[in-house]
């Protein structure tokens, strides 16, 4: 499946009671230029949201606070990769249909994107997804 894991660079002072920071730099840390950076909060614990995949997108999905999961979807198979850490990032290459379930209320989903928001460069059906995941493979 097209997606990778990646670190986020994080540091801690040596009082772990003051808190971490977590950074990371466009084009050094993440593989695509971002043009757009969301983020979904106040959702409660056993909120689903997504249902949709991206036909141009790249994403790096993090989860600064909390514990989200994301199921991801190539027409082939499914995948749940767990965000619990500010340290762990999901890499989303195009094409990909997810789903997302928010283990814990208040839960933070950060994404940084490759496109500007285009509400047609969404696939928001399941069926189309299918077609859409056929049409490309028969074009390979
Ligand atoms: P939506 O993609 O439907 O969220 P989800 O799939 O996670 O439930 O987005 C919710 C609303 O926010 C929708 O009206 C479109 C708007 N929106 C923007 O205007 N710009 C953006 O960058 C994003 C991600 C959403």
């Amino acid at each position: 499946m097209k997606y990778s894991l990646i670190d986020i660079k994080s540091t801690h002072y040596d009082d772990k009671t003051a808190g971490g920071l977590s950074f990371f730099e466009g084009e050094r840390d993440v593989p695509f230029k971002i043009r757009r950076i969301y983020w979904i909060y106040e959702a409660e614990k056993g909120t689903h949201r997504g249902f949709h995949a991206h036909t141009l997108n790249w994403q790096l999905l993090f989860c600064p606070y909390g514990s989200i999961d994301i199921i991801l979807d190539d027409g082939h198979e499914r995948e749940k990769v767990t965000l619990d850490s500010p340290s762990k990032g999901l890499v989303l290459s195009p094409g990909l249909w997810r789903e997302m379930i928010w283990n814990k209320t208040g839960s933070v989903l950060c994404v940084a994107a490759s496109e500007y928001y285009d509400p047609d460069e969404y696939i928001r059906d399941y069926d189309k997804f299918i077609e859409y995941v056929k049409n490309k493979e028969s074009e390979q």
